[in-house]
């Protein structure tokens, strides 16, 4: 089967340490450790294949275990992939700690992601794709060439500006057509784009503005569809002429990394299952994000298609 759903972006072997509190400078605190499948674009990837639409994943590894326990994770997620081989560089790795509170602190070590380029994504394997998906965590150079052959393939081009990054040049967003920022890239957003008027916006400022005033600004980034995750309380849909807010559902967290990736990926299985309708989309998302907050780890954490409706189901 075509893919509904390509995913370009990076794969990471996560390495986390659970630890009641995060240690202070100098400080050494004793917790426990577990690894797993990481890195925003494979743990997308795998949240919308997990949700219900035949999905491709494409990144870049190096020739180590970590990328053979990818392989083997995909084959047994019956996932597809297209992993890159950069011999010399090694498989991206994330150094994850996780409080007793489910908040998490990341460092990330792009390794071969960031060797990921235009000549590596041949625009056959995009054929047939109704969303094209992809994030700041490769190169900028693949992730502008996944938007731009979304457009070439008739597909819906979503960018998750997730990590934002220094290097981050705006006119990318012209080839944008639903851009997905969470409360500090979006931030990062509001003080990097002249049309918005706006400078040393920060998330406090953010978590006092009213939903009027978040549309108002988004509307000033360009995408014509631009969502905000607001972390615990939802996510904002602002479209040309309206918005809509979204509560997030009320569960317990034990880990929130990947939260904003299980977002992305299910959202983007939405987008596929309801047919273009974002609404109905972000609210499948937001119940794809509650459930991976309550099992630890990032892609082993992405509920499969029956958890989210029968979640769905109880709570609508
Ligand atoms: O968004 C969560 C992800 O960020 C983790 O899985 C880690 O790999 C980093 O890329």
């Amino acid at each position: 089967m075509k893919p509904q759903v390509v995913v370009v972006g990076s794969f990471m072997q996560d390495l986390r340490w659970n630890c009641a509190t995060f240690p202070a400078a100098g400080e050494t605190v004793i917790g426990t450790f577990a690894t797993g499948q990481g890195g925003k674009g494979s743990n997308q990837a795998i949240a919308a294949g997990r949700a219900g639409a035949a999905t491709l994943f494409i990144g870049a590894v190096g020739c180590d275990t970590f990328a053979a326990d990818a392989r083997a994770f995909y084959k047994a997620e019956k996932i597809n992939a297209h992993f890159i081989e950069k011999s010399g560089h090694a498989t991206g790795t994330a150094a994850i700690l996780v409080n007793d509170s489910g908040q998490n602190q990341i460092v990330v070590a792009l390794g071969a992601n960031a060797r990921l380029v235009k000549a590596d994504l041949d625009p056959k394997l995009f054929a047939g794709a109704r969303v094209v998906v992809t994030q700041l965590e490769s190169s900028l150079a693949a992730a502008t060439t996944a938007l731009k052959t979304a457009r070439a393939v008739g597909a819906t081009a979503v960018l998750n500006p997730a990590p934002m990054r220094a290097d981050f040049n705006p006119a990318l967003l012209k080839h944008v057509d639903i851009l997905i920022p969470n409360e500090t890239e979006f931030a990062a957003l509001v003080n990097l784009l002249p049309a918005t008027g706006r400078k040393g916006f920060t998330e406090t400022a953010l978590a006092r503005l009213s939903d009027a005033d978040i549309h108002a600004l988004a509307r000033a980034f360009g995408p014509p569809v631009v969502i905000v995750t607001l972390g615990k309380r939802g996510c904002l849909v602002s479209q040309k002429s309206k918005y809509t807010f979204i509560p997030s559902h009320k569960v317990k967290a034990v880990d929130t990394t990947g939260a904003g990736d299980a977002f992305v990926g299910g959202f983007s299985s939405g987008l596929v299952k309801f047919n273009g309708d974002l609404i109905k989309a972000a609210r499948f998302g937001t119940a794809v994000a509650a459930l991976s907050v309550t099992k630890p780890g990032a892609a082993p954490a992405m509920p499969r298609q029956r958890e989210i409706e029968a979640f769905l189901k109880k709570t609508t």
